[in-house]
């Protein structure tokens, strides 16, 4: 039986796994890398950390599966989103990738929505971030006019490294449309948006869908891991979208929530909605189809943060032992994740965390609580969006990340989006999404769908919502919205004061 190899290139490390055709886990092996910040708020990697990445990941499992040279069939990829590449004229990198994560293009955000918001709004889908690639583009034309001058080609993470396996450049459509400069309706980059900031469409490569074959692993590759000449090379797709595919979402049934340092809400859509970029909205792996997504900032970073501060020394599982004794609502207590800012709904980064209603009888077990529930309310503000521009409910939501191992945070999620919460028998990520963008490319299966029926598996035991603690976390969830717009003025002075 043939394998195939998922590459999920994230923002600290590189997870490689390997899959066969029966939808099992043959083996996995990473390789870590830093992120180097020469300034406040700058997030940056060498591409070459990505390549350094990769090798030692084939080299490991070359090592751990012996007949996995002489078996593997088909690569593919999940890729951090949004981080721009450039390369100069021999295809040599000119400036270090600017990442997702780097806040340097405040200003670049503000002049492009002056300047084509609601027609940039109109054919991305979404408003523009610091995260985006276009702000960086911009800071790179206003900063660094030399550098800019030697760009050649931008690229995003995965698809540099499928160029530099292949020799051949693509982007596939889940990850330019986090570019803004794609037009997600046309599935083609957008003149208007390159004519208006100047960025000549040459040094776009050209866009493919995430089934799309890149290429084979060129010949150096093949010798030195001892791989076949024939390793077809597929596209693959943004992080948010494999993760949904390797959870199995291939149709509107079910939304997914990954709880991990930030947090996400996603939801598969067959047509366009217009979120007024109040959500991400991106094309999908699938074909044909999107995806939109609300992101809290600080979901386990949040309790990652609560923890440290004042549970020093305890795990996570002391901490969070005695939540369940306290009941729904934390006895009147309610706390608002937005210790770094928050980006669904409220788009705002002077917002700051709040705990509402402290009481002397609040003790440790209540702030644990009123920490899982306020990130679980900022969630639900994405999944609100959603139902109510589609007039849908969601009855089941796949639950991963670090919040998939505490059942009372399970239960909580039930119980606070009214929905059954269903986990993943073996979860791996956005490598397993990457996996069947490889198996389907390689004519495995015939589609997503029959590739989901063998690659996801669900546990059985379900959490469902109870009718009680969903009517009080309605009520408590109203009070909940009512904290974003009665502390951003606050907030903002706030922040003022910590910048002295
Ligand atoms: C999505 C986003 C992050 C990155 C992480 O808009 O910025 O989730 O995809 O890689």
């Amino acid at each position: 039986m043939g394998y195939v190899l998922g590459i999920d290139l994230g923002t600290s490390s590189l997870k490689g796994l390997i899959m066969n055709k029966a939808g099992q886990l043959v083996a996995e092996a990473s390789a870590e890398y830093r992120i180097d910040s020469p300034a406040p708020g700058f997030s940056e990697q060498h591409p070459e950390y990505w390549v350094i990445a990769f090798e030692e990941v084939i080299t490991k499992l070359s090592f751990d599966v012996a007949d996995f040279s002489a078996k593997l069939e088909a690569i593919s990829f999940s890729g951090q989103m949004h981080s721009l590449v450039t390369l100069g004229e021999n295809n040599e990198v000119v400036y270090p990738a600017i990442l997702w994560n780097d806040v340097r293009t405040t200003k670049q955000c503000a002049e492009i929505m002056e300047q084509l918001g609601d027609q940039l709004k109109e054919i991305t889908k979404n408003i523009v971030l610091e995260g985006f690639t276009l702000p960086k583009i911009l800071w790179l034309q206003q900063n660094k006019p030399e550098i800019w001058a030697k760009v050649q080609k931008i690229m995003l993470p995965k698809d540099y490294l499928a160029f530099v396996l292949t020799g051949n450049m693509a982007c596939e459509y889940s990850d330019a449309a986090g570019t803004s400069l794609f037009d997600i309706e046309k599935h083609e980059w957008s003149t208007a948006i390159c004519d208006k900031f100047e960025i000549d469409k040459d040094i776009l490569p050209s866009v493919v869908a995430s089934l799309a074959q890149v290429g084979v692993v060129n010949e150096v590759y093949a010798n030195r891991f001892g791989l076949k000449q024939d390793v077809k090379v597929f596209a693959g797709g943004a992080d948010n979208a494999c993760a949904a595919l390797g959870a199995g979402i291939v149709n509107e049934d079910y939304a997914l929530v990954s709880l991990g340092t930030s947090g996400v809400f996603s939801s598969f859509e067959p047509e366009i909605v217009n979120y007024q970029g109040k959500l991400h909205f991106f094309n999908h792996v699938i074909p044909d189809v999107y995806y939109s997504m609300g992101v809290t900032l600080a979901a386990g970073n949040s309790l990652n943060w609560f923890k440290n501060t004042f549970g020093k020394g305890l795990g996570f599982d002391e901490l969070l032992a005695d939540v369940h004794t306290v009941a729904p609502g934390s006895e009147g207590l309610l706390f608002t994740p937005y210790i770094v800012g928050e980006r669904t709904p409220h788009i705002d980064s002077k917002i700051r965390g709040s705990f509402i209603g402290i009481d002397t009888r609040h003790e440790l077990k209540h702030f644990a609580r009123a920490v899982l529930e306020g990130i679980t309310f900022s969630l639900k503000d994405a999944q609100v969006l959603m139902e109510t521009a589609k007039n849908k409910k969601f009855k089941q939501i796949i639950s991963v990340g670090g919040g998939a191992r505490n059942t009372d945070w399970m239960q909580m999620q039930a119980d606070i989006f009214d929905a059954e919460i269903i986990r993943l028998e073996v979860e791996q990520g956005p490598g397993v999404g990457a996996c069947m963008i490889a198996a389907v490319g390689n004519a495995w299966f015939t589609d997503f769908e029959s590739c989901r029926d063998t690659f996801v598996q669900y546990q059985k035991e379900t959490f469902k919502p109870k009718k009680d603690n969903v009517a009080n976390y309605e009520k408590l969830y109203e009070v909940y919205r009512e904290v974003y717009p009665a502390t951003k003025n606050i907030c903002a002075t706030l922040t003022g004061f910590g910048e002295i």
